[in-house]
Protein backbone atom coordinates (compact mmCIF):
# COMPACT_ATOMS: atom_id res chain seq x y z
CA UNK A 1 0.00 0.00 0.00
CA UNK A 2 1.58 3.66 -0.99
CA UNK A 3 1.65 6.02 1.87
CA UNK A 4 -0.48 9.06 1.71
CA UNK A 5 -0.17 12.03 3.96
CA UNK A 6 -3.62 11.43 5.19
CA UNK A 7 -2.40 8.25 7.19
CA UNK A 8 -0.35 10.40 9.39
CA UNK A 9 -2.25 13.00 10.62
CA UNK A 10 -4.85 13.63 13.16
CA UNK A 11 -8.47 14.91 12.28
CA UNK A 12 -9.92 17.77 14.20
CA UNK A 13 -13.40 18.01 13.92
CA UNK A 14 -15.05 21.77 14.13
CA UNK A 15 -18.61 22.47 14.29
CA UNK A 16 -18.98 25.49 13.26
CA UNK A 17 -21.77 26.81 15.30
CA UNK A 18 -20.51 26.20 18.80
CA UNK A 19 -16.87 26.68 18.43
CA UNK A 20 -16.49 30.50 18.34
CA UNK A 21 -18.22 33.55 17.38
CA UNK A 22 -16.18 36.50 16.27
CA UNK A 23 -19.26 39.32 16.17
CA UNK A 24 -21.50 38.78 19.44
CA UNK A 25 -24.22 37.19 17.66
CA UNK A 26 -24.55 34.23 19.83
CA UNK A 27 -23.60 32.04 15.97
CA UNK A 28 -19.77 30.82 15.75
CA UNK A 29 -18.42 31.82 12.26
CA UNK A 30 -15.73 31.39 10.40
CA UNK A 31 -13.78 34.54 11.70
CA UNK A 32 -13.60 32.68 15.01
CA UNK A 33 -12.29 29.67 13.31
CA UNK A 34 -9.68 31.71 11.73
CA UNK A 35 -8.72 33.33 15.53
CA UNK A 36 -8.20 29.91 17.06
CA UNK A 37 -6.06 28.80 13.85
CA UNK A 38 -3.03 29.24 16.57
CA UNK A 39 -4.97 27.06 18.89
CA UNK A 40 -5.17 24.09 16.60
CA UNK A 41 -1.72 24.35 14.99
CA UNK A 42 0.26 24.53 18.67
CA UNK A 43 -2.48 20.95 19.23
CA UNK A 44 -0.50 19.77 16.20
CA UNK A 45 -3.38 18.73 13.86
CA UNK A 46 -3.26 18.13 10.47
CA UNK A 47 -6.49 18.58 8.80
CA UNK A 48 -10.02 20.48 10.17
CA UNK A 49 -12.96 18.49 9.08
CA UNK A 50 -15.15 21.07 8.96
CA UNK A 51 -19.18 20.52 8.95
CA UNK A 52 -21.16 22.37 6.84
CA UNK A 53 -20.91 25.69 6.20
CA UNK A 54 -22.50 26.36 3.04
CA UNK A 55 -25.73 28.32 2.68
CA UNK A 56 -29.06 26.73 4.91
CA UNK A 57 -31.88 27.27 6.79
CA UNK A 58 -30.57 25.45 9.19
CA UNK A 59 -33.08 22.97 9.69
CA UNK A 60 -30.37 20.57 10.54
CA UNK A 61 -27.70 22.64 11.26
CA UNK A 62 -26.34 22.98 8.22
CA UNK A 63 -27.38 19.24 7.13
CA UNK A 64 -30.25 20.70 4.72
CA UNK A 65 -28.01 22.70 2.53
CA UNK A 66 -29.88 25.15 -0.17
CA UNK A 67 -26.77 26.71 -1.87
CA UNK A 68 -23.22 24.37 -2.20
CA UNK A 69 -21.35 27.28 -3.88
CA UNK A 70 -22.74 29.58 -1.11
CA UNK A 71 -21.52 30.38 2.45
CA UNK A 72 -24.07 30.52 5.34
CA UNK A 73 -24.80 34.08 5.79
CA UNK A 74 -24.42 33.79 9.79
CA UNK A 75 -21.10 31.94 9.34
CA UNK A 76 -19.67 34.58 6.78
CA UNK A 77 -18.92 35.56 3.34
CA UNK A 78 -16.81 33.46 0.57
CA UNK A 79 -13.69 35.96 1.03
CA UNK A 80 -13.51 34.72 4.56
CA UNK A 81 -13.95 30.86 3.07
CA UNK A 82 -11.01 31.73 1.26
CA UNK A 83 -9.37 33.56 3.97
CA UNK A 84 -9.70 30.74 6.59
CA UNK A 85 -8.48 28.01 3.27
CA UNK A 86 -5.09 30.39 2.65
CA UNK A 87 -4.70 31.16 6.62
CA UNK A 88 -4.70 26.54 7.35
CA UNK A 89 -2.95 25.82 4.60
CA UNK A 90 -0.19 28.42 6.11
CA UNK A 91 -0.27 26.68 9.11
CA UNK A 92 0.00 23.12 6.89
CA UNK A 93 -3.72 22.53 8.09
CA UNK A 94 -5.87 21.01 5.29
CA UNK A 95 -9.39 21.17 5.42
CA UNK A 96 -11.73 18.87 4.95
CA UNK A 97 -15.34 19.44 3.60
CA UNK A 98 -18.45 17.83 5.23
CA UNK A 99 -20.10 16.57 1.84
CA UNK A 100 -24.04 16.42 2.11
CA UNK A 101 -25.51 15.11 -0.70
CA UNK A 102 -27.80 12.32 -0.50
CA UNK A 103 -30.68 14.99 0.00
CA UNK A 104 -30.18 19.05 -0.16
CA UNK A 105 -32.84 21.22 0.97
CA UNK A 106 -36.18 21.92 0.39
CA UNK A 107 -34.79 24.99 -0.42
CA UNK A 108 -32.48 24.11 -2.74
CA UNK A 109 -33.14 25.66 -6.08
CA UNK A 110 -33.46 22.48 -7.87
CA UNK A 111 -36.43 21.27 -5.19
CA UNK A 112 -38.21 24.25 -5.94
CA UNK A 113 -37.81 23.63 -9.68
CA UNK A 114 -38.57 19.91 -9.17
CA UNK A 115 -41.84 20.85 -7.33
CA UNK A 116 -43.50 22.74 -9.94
CA UNK A 117 -45.13 19.81 -11.99
CA UNK A 118 -44.12 16.39 -13.16
CA UNK A 119 -43.06 17.66 -16.20
CA UNK A 120 -40.23 19.93 -14.56
CA UNK A 121 -36.52 19.28 -15.95
CA UNK A 122 -35.89 18.97 -12.45
CA UNK A 123 -37.94 16.70 -11.01
CA UNK A 124 -35.63 13.51 -11.59
CA UNK A 125 -33.35 15.23 -9.52
CA UNK A 126 -35.06 14.06 -6.47
CA UNK A 127 -36.96 11.35 -5.69
CA UNK A 128 -41.20 10.86 -6.21
CA UNK A 129 -43.14 7.71 -5.70
CA UNK A 130 -47.30 7.57 -6.35
CA UNK A 131 -49.75 7.57 -3.45
CA UNK A 132 -50.91 3.89 -3.19
CA UNK A 133 -54.52 3.56 -4.62
CA UNK A 134 -55.70 4.60 -1.33
CA UNK A 135 -53.80 7.82 -1.14
CA UNK A 136 -51.57 6.15 1.21
CA UNK A 137 -47.62 6.61 1.10
CA UNK A 138 -45.86 4.07 -0.92
CA UNK A 139 -44.21 2.26 1.76
CA UNK A 140 -43.21 1.98 5.22
CA UNK A 141 -39.93 3.52 5.09
CA UNK A 142 -39.06 5.49 7.79
CA UNK A 143 -37.38 8.32 8.54
CA UNK A 144 -34.37 9.19 10.73
CA UNK A 145 -36.09 11.44 12.17
CA UNK A 146 -38.62 10.03 13.12
CA UNK A 147 -41.95 9.37 10.88
CA UNK A 148 -42.51 8.39 7.65
CA UNK A 149 -39.59 8.99 4.62
CA UNK A 150 -42.31 9.95 2.53
CA UNK A 151 -43.62 13.18 2.26
CA UNK A 152 -46.86 14.06 -0.33
CA UNK A 153 -46.87 17.56 -1.92
CA UNK A 154 -50.48 18.51 -2.79
CA UNK A 155 -49.52 20.67 -5.61
CA UNK A 156 -47.80 18.12 -7.80
CA UNK A 157 -49.41 14.83 -6.75
CA UNK A 158 -46.85 12.91 -5.87
CA UNK A 159 -44.86 11.66 -2.72
CA UNK A 160 -41.11 12.50 -2.15
CA UNK A 161 -38.50 10.45 0.04
CA UNK A 162 -37.12 11.92 2.76
CA UNK A 163 -34.83 9.85 4.81
CA UNK A 164 -34.18 12.20 7.34
CA UNK A 165 -36.10 15.92 8.00
CA UNK A 166 -39.34 16.63 5.65
CA UNK A 167 -36.63 19.83 4.79
CA UNK A 168 -34.08 17.25 3.56
CA UNK A 169 -36.00 15.76 0.13
CA UNK A 170 -33.11 12.56 -0.83
CA UNK A 171 -31.35 13.58 -4.80
CA UNK A 172 -31.88 11.29 -7.03
CA UNK A 173 -28.43 9.90 -8.04
CA UNK A 174 -30.04 7.17 -10.77
CA UNK A 175 -30.23 10.43 -12.57
CA UNK A 176 -26.60 11.00 -14.23
CA UNK A 177 -26.93 14.39 -14.39
CA UNK A 178 -27.66 14.84 -10.59
CA UNK A 179 -24.20 12.79 -10.41
CA UNK A 180 -22.93 14.76 -12.99
CA UNK A 181 -23.86 18.50 -11.29
CA UNK A 182 -22.71 17.33 -7.81
CA UNK A 183 -18.78 16.53 -9.44
CA UNK A 184 -19.00 19.96 -10.87
CA UNK A 185 -19.46 21.48 -7.42
CA UNK A 186 -16.79 19.07 -5.60
CA UNK A 187 -14.23 20.17 -8.54
CA UNK A 188 -15.48 24.08 -7.49
CA UNK A 189 -14.35 23.59 -4.09
CA UNK A 190 -11.17 21.30 -5.11
CA UNK A 191 -10.04 24.06 -7.10
CA UNK A 192 -10.39 26.29 -4.14
CA UNK A 193 -7.29 24.12 -2.30
CA UNK A 194 -9.38 22.14 0.06
CA UNK A 195 -7.88 18.64 1.25
CA UNK A 196 -10.54 16.48 1.36
CA UNK A 197 -14.36 15.56 1.86
CA UNK A 198 -16.68 14.09 4.81
CA UNK A 199 -19.17 12.45 2.88
CA UNK A 200 -22.64 12.65 5.37
CA UNK A 201 -24.40 9.12 4.83
CA UNK A 202 -22.65 8.16 1.59
CA UNK A 203 -23.97 4.61 2.09
CA UNK A 204 -27.37 6.19 1.04
CA UNK A 205 -26.90 7.49 -2.09
CA UNK A 206 -27.18 3.95 -3.94
CA UNK A 207 -30.73 3.16 -2.65
CA UNK A 208 -34.06 1.52 -4.29
CA UNK A 209 -36.22 3.11 -2.04
CA UNK A 210 -39.34 1.41 -3.42
CA UNK A 211 -37.78 -1.72 -2.89
CA UNK A 212 -36.99 -1.34 0.02
CA UNK A 213 -32.83 -0.87 0.06
CA UNK A 214 -31.66 2.35 1.27
CA UNK A 215 -28.01 1.32 2.50
CA UNK A 216 -25.37 -0.34 0.39
CA UNK A 217 -27.85 -0.43 -2.70
CA UNK A 218 -26.18 -2.10 -5.42
CA UNK A 219 -25.31 1.27 -7.73
CA UNK A 220 -23.16 2.80 -5.10
CA UNK A 221 -19.50 1.81 -5.47
CA UNK A 222 -19.87 2.32 -9.13
CA UNK A 223 -20.84 5.75 -8.31
CA UNK A 224 -17.76 6.22 -5.90
CA UNK A 225 -15.65 4.96 -9.03
CA UNK A 226 -17.15 7.38 -11.25
CA UNK A 227 -16.88 10.65 -8.45
CA UNK A 228 -13.22 9.53 -7.69
CA UNK A 229 -12.41 9.49 -11.46
CA UNK A 230 -14.53 12.88 -11.68
CA UNK A 231 -13.43 14.77 -9.07
CA UNK A 232 -10.57 13.92 -5.96
CA UNK A 233 -9.28 10.94 -7.66
CA UNK A 234 -6.03 13.00 -9.64
CA UNK A 235 -5.11 14.40 -6.12
CA UNK A 236 -4.35 13.13 -3.37
CA UNK A 237 -7.21 14.34 -0.69
CA UNK A 238 -8.31 12.83 1.82
CA UNK A 239 -11.89 11.29 1.47
CA UNK A 240 -13.91 9.40 4.51
CA UNK A 241 -17.38 8.37 4.26
CA UNK A 242 -19.56 8.25 6.94
CA UNK A 243 -20.94 4.46 6.53
CA UNK A 244 -23.61 3.42 9.74
CA UNK A 245 -23.66 -0.16 8.39
CA UNK A 246 -20.15 -1.69 7.31
CA UNK A 247 -18.49 -4.16 8.21
CA UNK A 248 -14.57 -5.05 7.74
CA UNK A 249 -15.30 -6.43 4.23
CA UNK A 250 -17.83 -3.90 2.94
CA UNK A 251 -14.93 -0.92 4.39
CA UNK A 252 -12.55 -2.95 2.04
CA UNK A 253 -14.60 -2.17 -1.16
CA UNK A 254 -14.93 1.46 -0.03
CA UNK A 255 -11.20 1.85 0.79
CA UNK A 256 -8.82 -0.73 -0.84
CA UNK A 257 -6.64 1.23 -2.55
CA UNK A 258 -7.01 -0.49 -5.90
CA UNK A 259 -10.52 0.00 -6.26
CA UNK A 260 -10.49 3.96 -6.32
CA UNK A 261 -12.83 5.11 -4.17
CA UNK A 262 -12.28 6.71 -0.72
CA UNK A 263 -9.22 6.84 1.79
CA UNK A 264 -11.57 5.70 4.64
CA UNK A 265 -14.89 5.05 6.25
CA UNK A 266 -16.29 5.98 9.41
CA UNK A 267 -17.51 2.77 10.93
CA UNK A 268 -19.62 2.81 13.94
CA UNK A 269 -20.04 -1.08 15.05
CA UNK A 270 -18.53 0.35 18.37
CA UNK A 271 -20.70 2.91 18.87
CA UNK A 272 -23.59 0.86 19.21
CA UNK A 273 -22.19 -1.24 21.75
CA UNK A 274 -24.45 0.22 24.45
CA UNK A 275 -27.69 -0.11 22.52
CA UNK A 276 -30.67 -2.63 23.09
CA UNK A 277 -30.42 -5.39 20.28
CA UNK A 278 -32.75 -4.73 17.57
CA UNK A 279 -33.61 -1.31 19.07
CA UNK A 280 -32.45 1.95 18.41
CA UNK A 281 -30.10 4.22 19.70
CA UNK A 282 -32.41 5.51 22.31
CA UNK A 283 -33.01 2.09 24.30
CA UNK A 284 -29.77 1.96 26.10
CA UNK A 285 -27.49 -0.85 28.01
CA UNK A 286 -24.99 -0.86 30.25
CA UNK A 287 -21.48 -1.40 27.91
CA UNK A 288 -19.75 -4.87 27.94
CA UNK A 289 -15.67 -3.52 27.45
CA UNK A 290 -15.18 -7.08 26.57
CA UNK A 291 -17.31 -6.31 23.47
CA UNK A 292 -15.61 -2.96 22.65
CA UNK A 293 -12.20 -4.80 22.98
CA UNK A 294 -13.22 -7.83 20.86
CA UNK A 295 -14.86 -5.15 17.89
CA UNK A 296 -12.11 -2.79 17.80
CA UNK A 297 -9.83 -5.27 17.66
CA UNK A 298 -11.55 -7.07 14.75
CA UNK A 299 -11.11 -3.61 12.50
CA UNK A 300 -7.75 -3.24 13.95
CA UNK A 301 -6.52 -6.54 12.03
CA UNK A 302 -9.33 -7.57 9.66
CA UNK A 303 -8.24 -4.43 7.11
CA UNK A 304 -4.94 -5.64 6.20
CA UNK A 305 -3.54 -3.89 3.27
CA UNK A 306 -7.38 -3.58 1.53
CA UNK A 307 -8.29 -0.21 3.91
CA UNK A 308 -7.91 2.34 6.25
CA UNK A 309 -9.27 2.81 9.51
CA UNK A 310 -11.08 5.75 10.94
CA UNK A 311 -10.71 6.31 14.71
CA UNK A 312 -13.10 8.02 16.79
CA UNK A 313 -14.97 8.29 20.11
CA UNK A 314 -17.01 11.55 19.49
CA UNK A 315 -18.41 13.50 16.91
CA UNK A 316 -21.35 16.28 16.51
CA UNK A 317 -23.83 13.60 16.66
CA UNK A 318 -22.65 11.68 19.22
CA UNK A 319 -22.45 11.72 22.94
CA UNK A 320 -19.05 13.13 24.55
CA UNK A 321 -16.82 10.16 25.67
CA UNK A 322 -16.28 10.43 28.86
CA UNK A 323 -19.94 10.94 29.87
CA UNK A 324 -20.52 7.83 27.86
CA UNK A 325 -18.31 5.13 28.71
CA UNK A 326 -15.78 7.08 30.93
CA UNK A 327 -16.63 8.76 34.55
CA UNK A 328 -17.33 12.85 34.06
CA UNK A 329 -17.15 13.43 37.71
CA UNK A 330 -13.98 11.94 40.04
CA UNK A 331 -12.17 10.70 37.09
CA UNK A 332 -12.69 12.90 34.32
CA UNK A 333 -9.03 13.80 33.60
CA UNK A 334 -8.13 9.96 33.98
CA UNK A 335 -10.69 8.40 31.94
CA UNK A 336 -10.35 11.66 29.24
CA UNK A 337 -6.61 10.93 29.21
CA UNK A 338 -7.28 6.50 29.09
CA UNK A 339 -9.39 7.37 25.72
CA UNK A 340 -7.42 9.27 24.54
CA UNK A 341 -4.49 7.27 24.82
CA UNK A 342 -6.15 4.13 23.89
CA UNK A 343 -7.89 5.34 20.85
CA UNK A 344 -4.53 7.22 19.37
CA UNK A 345 -2.53 4.28 19.86
CA UNK A 346 -4.00 2.20 17.46
CA UNK A 347 -3.70 2.26 13.45
CA UNK A 348 -5.82 4.21 11.41
CA UNK A 349 -6.65 8.22 10.89
CA UNK A 350 -7.29 9.32 14.65
CA UNK A 351 -10.27 12.40 14.70
CA UNK A 352 -10.67 14.93 17.80
CA UNK A 353 -14.22 16.46 17.84
CA UNK A 354 -13.72 19.73 19.31
CA UNK A 355 -13.66 19.57 22.94
CA UNK A 356 -12.73 16.15 23.49
CA UNK A 357 -9.20 17.63 24.06
CA UNK A 358 -10.62 19.55 26.92
CA UNK A 359 -12.78 17.25 28.26
CA UNK A 360 -15.90 18.37 27.62
CA UNK A 361 -18.65 16.36 29.41
CA UNK A 362 -22.66 16.13 28.06
CA UNK A 363 -25.06 18.27 29.18
CA UNK A 364 -28.28 17.35 30.74
CA UNK A 365 -32.09 18.91 30.84
CA UNK A 366 -34.66 18.94 32.33
CA UNK A 367 -37.15 19.71 29.82
CA UNK A 368 -37.48 19.49 26.56
CA UNK A 369 -37.63 23.39 25.54
CA UNK A 370 -34.31 23.37 26.23
CA UNK A 371 -32.96 21.19 23.11
CA UNK A 372 -32.28 22.42 19.86
CA UNK A 373 -31.28 19.58 17.97
CA UNK A 374 -34.35 17.86 15.47
CA UNK A 375 -33.84 14.42 15.99
CA UNK A 376 -34.01 14.88 19.96
CA UNK A 377 -37.27 17.11 19.62
CA UNK A 378 -39.03 14.81 16.80
CA UNK A 379 -38.22 11.43 18.97
CA UNK A 380 -39.81 13.11 21.90
CA UNK A 381 -43.28 14.03 20.62
CA UNK A 382 -42.89 10.46 18.76
CA UNK A 383 -42.10 8.83 22.07
CA UNK A 384 -44.58 10.20 23.89
CA UNK A 385 -47.38 10.30 21.87
CA UNK A 386 -46.65 5.78 22.27
CA UNK A 387 -47.19 6.26 25.50
CA UNK A 388 -43.09 6.42 27.25
CA UNK A 389 -42.55 7.42 29.99
CA UNK A 390 -41.58 11.36 29.91
CA UNK A 391 -38.64 11.21 32.44
CA UNK A 392 -37.63 8.03 30.30
CA UNK A 393 -37.49 9.62 27.44
CA UNK A 394 -34.91 12.44 28.77
CA UNK A 395 -33.10 10.27 30.24
CA UNK A 396 -32.72 8.71 27.04
CA UNK A 397 -32.15 12.38 25.52
CA UNK A 398 -29.49 12.96 27.87
CA UNK A 399 -27.41 9.79 27.65
CA UNK A 400 -27.45 10.09 23.65
CA UNK A 401 -28.89 13.64 22.58
CA UNK A 402 -27.16 15.16 19.77
CA UNK A 403 -26.93 18.45 21.75
CA UNK A 404 -24.80 16.96 23.90
CA UNK A 405 -21.61 16.96 21.67
CA UNK A 406 -23.18 20.60 20.41
CA UNK A 407 -22.63 23.03 23.50
CA UNK A 408 -20.25 25.94 22.86
CA UNK A 409 -16.31 25.55 23.42
CA UNK A 410 -15.66 27.64 26.75
CA UNK A 411 -12.06 29.69 25.69
CA UNK A 412 -12.25 31.20 29.31
CA UNK A 413 -13.97 31.77 32.16
CA UNK A 414 -15.51 34.82 31.30
CA UNK A 415 -19.28 35.22 30.91
CA UNK A 416 -20.14 32.54 28.19
CA UNK A 417 -16.72 30.83 28.94
CA UNK A 418 -15.80 33.66 25.55
CA UNK A 419 -17.63 31.63 23.28
CA UNK A 420 -19.32 34.94 22.59
CA UNK A 421 -19.96 38.34 23.94
CA UNK A 422 -23.63 37.93 22.44
CA UNK A 423 -26.61 35.11 23.82
CA UNK A 424 -25.22 31.70 22.35
CA UNK A 425 -27.55 30.13 19.88
CA UNK A 426 -27.51 27.01 22.98
CA UNK A 427 -26.12 27.64 26.48
CA UNK A 428 -23.14 26.36 27.65
CA UNK A 429 -22.67 23.41 30.05
CA UNK A 430 -22.51 24.92 33.84
CA UNK A 431 -19.14 23.51 34.35
CA UNK A 432 -17.57 25.47 32.08
CA UNK A 433 -15.42 28.00 34.70
CA UNK A 434 -13.94 24.57 35.16
CA UNK A 435 -13.85 23.17 31.62
CA UNK A 436 -12.19 25.65 29.39
CA UNK A 437 -9.18 25.78 26.63
CA UNK A 438 -7.40 28.58 28.90
CA UNK A 439 -7.55 26.44 32.71
CA UNK A 440 -6.59 23.89 29.93
CA UNK A 441 -3.65 25.59 28.31
CA UNK A 442 -2.27 26.97 31.92
CA UNK A 443 -2.12 23.48 33.36
CA UNK A 444 0.69 21.32 32.12
CA UNK A 445 -1.09 18.18 33.10
CA UNK A 446 -4.01 19.04 31.72
CA UNK A 447 -5.92 16.60 29.03
CA UNK A 448 -5.00 19.01 26.26
CA UNK A 449 -0.82 18.43 27.06
CA UNK A 450 -1.88 14.39 26.92
CA UNK A 451 -2.81 14.88 23.20
CA UNK A 452 -0.73 17.25 22.36
CA UNK A 453 1.82 14.56 22.92
CA UNK A 454 -0.10 11.62 21.54
CA UNK A 455 -0.27 13.71 17.71
CA UNK A 456 3.36 14.97 18.50
CA UNK A 457 4.10 11.04 18.77
CA UNK A 458 2.42 9.76 15.80
CA UNK A 459 4.17 12.35 14.23
CA UNK A 460 7.68 10.89 15.31
CA UNK A 461 7.32 7.12 15.30
CA UNK A 462 6.15 5.50 12.55
CA UNK A 463 5.01 2.20 15.16
CA UNK A 464 2.03 4.23 15.74
CA UNK A 465 1.07 4.50 11.87
CA UNK A 466 2.10 1.34 10.32
CA UNK A 467 2.57 -1.34 13.03
CA UNK A 468 0.80 -4.21 13.53
CA UNK A 469 -1.81 -4.74 16.33
CA UNK A 470 -2.65 -7.59 18.75
CA UNK A 471 -4.87 -7.51 21.58
CA UNK A 472 -3.41 -9.29 24.83
CA UNK A 473 -5.69 -11.99 27.06
CA UNK A 474 -6.28 -9.78 30.50
CA UNK A 475 -9.47 -9.08 32.64
CA UNK A 476 -12.74 -7.93 30.80
CA UNK A 477 -11.93 -4.07 31.64
CA UNK A 478 -8.41 -4.26 31.04
CA UNK A 479 -7.68 -3.33 27.36
CA UNK A 480 -4.24 -4.19 26.46
CA UNK A 481 -2.41 -4.61 22.84
CA UNK A 482 0.84 -4.83 21.14
CA UNK A 483 2.15 -2.19 18.30
CA UNK A 484 5.18 -3.98 16.39
CA UNK A 485 6.96 -2.31 13.55
CA UNK A 486 10.48 -3.08 12.26
CA UNK A 487 11.44 -5.31 15.14
CA UNK A 488 9.94 -2.51 17.72
CA UNK A 489 7.23 -3.47 20.37
CA UNK A 490 4.87 -1.39 22.35
CA UNK A 491 2.73 -1.94 25.08
CA UNK A 492 -0.41 -0.42 25.49
CA UNK A 493 -2.23 -1.13 28.47
CA UNK A 494 -5.85 0.42 29.91
CA UNK A 495 -8.03 0.13 32.82
CA UNK A 496 -11.63 1.02 31.76
CA UNK A 497 -13.38 0.64 35.16
CA UNK A 498 -13.96 2.37 38.65
CA UNK A 499 -12.19 -0.22 40.57
CA UNK A 500 -8.65 -1.27 40.65
CA UNK A 501 -7.55 -4.46 38.61
CA UNK A 502 -4.82 -6.96 37.51
CA UNK A 503 -2.43 -6.92 35.24
CA UNK A 504 0.74 -8.75 34.44
CA UNK A 505 2.99 -9.54 31.86
CA UNK A 506 6.67 -10.92 31.04
CA UNK A 507 7.84 -8.12 28.93
CA UNK A 508 10.17 -5.95 30.68
CA UNK A 509 10.01 -2.44 30.38
CA UNK A 510 12.68 -0.07 28.17
CA UNK A 511 11.22 3.27 29.16
CA UNK A 512 7.76 4.64 29.27
CA UNK A 513 5.92 6.00 26.27
CA UNK A 514 3.29 8.06 27.89
CA UNK A 515 0.95 7.51 30.93
CA UNK A 516 -1.79 9.22 32.67
CA UNK A 517 -0.84 9.27 36.38
CA UNK A 518 2.54 9.83 37.74
CA UNK A 519 3.17 6.45 39.16
CA UNK A 520 6.18 4.63 38.77
CA UNK A 521 6.01 1.69 36.46
CA UNK A 522 9.01 -0.38 37.29
CA UNK A 523 7.81 -3.76 36.95
CA UNK A 524 4.78 -5.35 34.10
CA UNK A 525 4.47 -8.39 36.49
CA UNK A 526 1.60 -8.34 38.52
CA UNK A 527 0.80 -4.73 38.80
CA UNK A 528 -2.58 -3.37 40.20
CA UNK A 529 -4.44 -0.86 37.82
CA UNK A 530 -5.72 2.44 39.69
CA UNK A 531 -8.79 3.33 38.35
CA UNK A 532 -8.95 4.61 34.60
CA UNK A 533 -5.13 3.86 34.89
CA UNK A 534 -3.27 4.07 30.89
CA UNK A 535 0.07 3.45 30.05
CA UNK A 536 2.41 2.87 27.14
CA UNK A 537 5.76 1.06 27.21
CA UNK A 538 8.18 0.23 24.83
CA UNK A 539 9.43 -3.19 25.92
CA UNK A 540 12.77 -4.54 25.39
C1 LIG B 1 -25.27 12.62 9.09
C2 LIG B 1 -24.81 13.80 9.88
C3 LIG B 1 -25.94 14.27 10.75
C4 LIG B 1 -27.08 14.68 9.85
C5 LIG B 1 -27.47 13.57 8.90
C6 LIG B 1 -28.30 14.08 7.78
O1 LIG B 1 -25.54 11.52 9.89
O2 LIG B 1 -23.64 13.50 10.60
O3 LIG B 1 -25.57 15.33 11.60
O4 LIG B 1 -28.20 15.05 10.62
O5 LIG B 1 -26.36 12.95 8.30
O6 LIG B 1 -27.55 14.90 6.93
CA1 LIG C 1 -21.22 35.02 14.75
Amino acid sequence: MSKHWWQEIVVYQIYPRSFKDSNGDGIGDIRGIIEKLDYLQNLGIGAIWLSPVYQSPNDDNGYDISDYEAIMEEFGTMEEMEEFLFEANKRNIKIVMDLVVNHTSDEHQWFIEAKKSQENPYRDYYVWADPKSDGSVPNDLKSTFSGPAWKFDEASGQYYLHLFSQKQPDLNWENQKVRQAIYDMMNFWIDKGIGGFRMDVIDLVGKKPLEGITGNGPKLHDYLQEMNQATFGKHDLLTVGETWGATPEIAKLYSNPDRHELSMVFQFEHVGLDQQDGKDKWDLRPIKISELKEVLTKWQTELGDEGWNSLFWNNHDLPRIISRWGNDQEYRIQSAKLFAILLHMMKGTPYIYQGEEIGMTNTAIKDIREAADIETINMYSERLANGFDKDEIIESINAKGRDNARRPIAWDMSENGGFTTGKPWIALNENFRDINVEAALKDPNSIFYTYKDLIQLRKDHPIIVWGSFKLLDTVDNVFSYYREYEGERWLVVANLSDETNEFSSEDSIDHIIIQNSEDEIISLENITLKPWQAFVVKTK
